[in-house]
């Protein structure tokens, strides 16, 4: 037999294995605080435990409608209507395993081979590999901390070309926390619209929004048949591992997309799904409850990054993550990551994982308590560079 790994396809035989820090540090040291965790460090409400385990009982342990529970998309419907005041009809929605799951849909859906997918950098990693693994290339129009991470229109001009077929769109932004407001909505809609392109909004902090109220790209006049929304359960919720999320597109697009899912998993989970519909009905207590605490997280967090002096930061206005720049220290972000994990013990994540311009950056998510949060920046104040 040949080496194992010649069996691999060709197009992973050199496969990037992503982050490249020591991580047997993690194993010396027994007071690492771990600040690179994108999950909520909060256990799924009881409430929302319970229904799962009540419908389980009540024989949800099947198979569902590959489309998705026809209870949990009424349910989608009516809150989209109740928070953003625009009709949505079930025809418009599928339940898929995730927006993760979502977003690589959608990629395979729309892309023929060599098709162009405009992402803004920096951007959530799964987006590239989402993009290639469809057969599409990925474009990144940059975006920068010294402008406050707008989307600058002469650039994203610049990289549309024949090619072009999707831009992604994540609003709040993983890593940036940036939010953006209106006019770039409006912005996307006006390039989208003269260059007949789609857009894939990626909006899984919705309710992780801390100034003004969330305005769903789909909800932007004329601009709902070219929108793709992805949402999920697992952060506006706190059921990462439930992996449940939804699409909301133009039926002919889901149809396919529905189709490719056939394919691969054939339905979400069965039980997530009825777990989401309560999950749904008490969205009001959720976010009072959990996502105000992340708020306060943040802001703290801010608050004392803006005092260490090898630092900057564009502060956040949604998620639970900052991505402080380190132009300061000269080094690059995965010497500065692996020396704050030497002599902070605390591990963040090198922004380089982002894409080109989150290189001199670092993302921290504020997935533990105040308690813990206080502790990593007054070791990280202690340290000089
Ligand atoms: C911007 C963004 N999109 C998508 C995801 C994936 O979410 P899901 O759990 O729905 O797959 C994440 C997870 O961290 C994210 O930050």
């Amino acid at each position: 037999m040949r080496p194992v790994k010649s069996y691999i396809a060709k197009r992973f035989q050199n496969s990037d294995a992503g982050l490249s820090l020591d991580t047997d540090a993690l194993a010396r040291y027994s007071d690492i605080i771990d600040l690179s965790i994108g999950d909520t460090d909060f256990i799924t409400d009881d409430a929302i435990i319970d229904t799962a385990f009540r419908e389980a009982k009540a024989g949800y342990t099947h198979y569902g409608d590959p489309k998705g529970d026809p209870e949990l998309i009424r349910s989608v419907c009516d809150a989209w209507q109740t928070d953003f005041k625009q009709p949505l009809s079930p025809d418009h929605v599928l339940v898929t395993a995730s927006s993760s799951m979502g977003m690589a849909l959608v990629m395979l859906s729309v892309l023929d081979p060599g098709d162009e997918v405009i992402v803004f950098s920096p951007y959530f990693s799964l987006y590239r590999t989402q993009a290639e693994l469809a057969g599409g290339v990925c474009v990144e129009v940059p975006t920068y901390a010294s402008e406050g991470w707008a989307i600058d229109e002469a650039r994203l001009r610049a990289a549309i070309t024949p090619r072009t077929k999707l831009i992604v769109f994540n609003n709040p932004c993983n890593p940036t926390g940036m939010g953006y407001d209106r006019s770039t909505l409006e912005l996307l809609g006006r390039v989208a619209e003269e260059h007949d392109l789609l857009i894939a909004a990626d909006e899984i902090y919705t309710t992780y929004l801390y100034e003004g109220d969330f305005i769903p790209l789909r909800t932007i006049p004329g601009l709902a048949h070219r929108v793709i929304t992805l949402n999920s359960f697992s952060k506006n919720f706190l059921m990462t591992g439930w992996r449940v999320g939804v699409a909301i597109a133009e039926p002919e697009i889901l149809e396919v997309m529905s189709n490719i899912n056939n394919s691969l998993i054939y339905t979400a989970p069965s039980i997530s799904q009825r777990a989401a519909i309560q999950a749904l009905a008490i969205r009001q207590t959720i976010r009072e409850k959990y996502v105000l605490a992340y708020r306060d997280r943040i802001f703290y967090a801010a608050d004392r990054m803006e005092q260490i002096p090898y630092l900057s930061l564009v502060r956040p206005k949604g998620t639970f993550y900052l991505f402080p720049g380190i132009e300061k220290t000269g080094l690059s972000a995965e010497d500065f990551c692996q020396a704050l994990l030497e002599r902070a013990h605390v591990l963040v994540t090198p922004g380089t994982l982002f894409g080109s311009t989150g290189a001199g950056h670092f993302r921290i998510a504020c997935t533990v308590g105040l308690d813990r949060l206080k502790e990593a920046f007054d070791r990280m104040e202690g340290l000089s560079f």
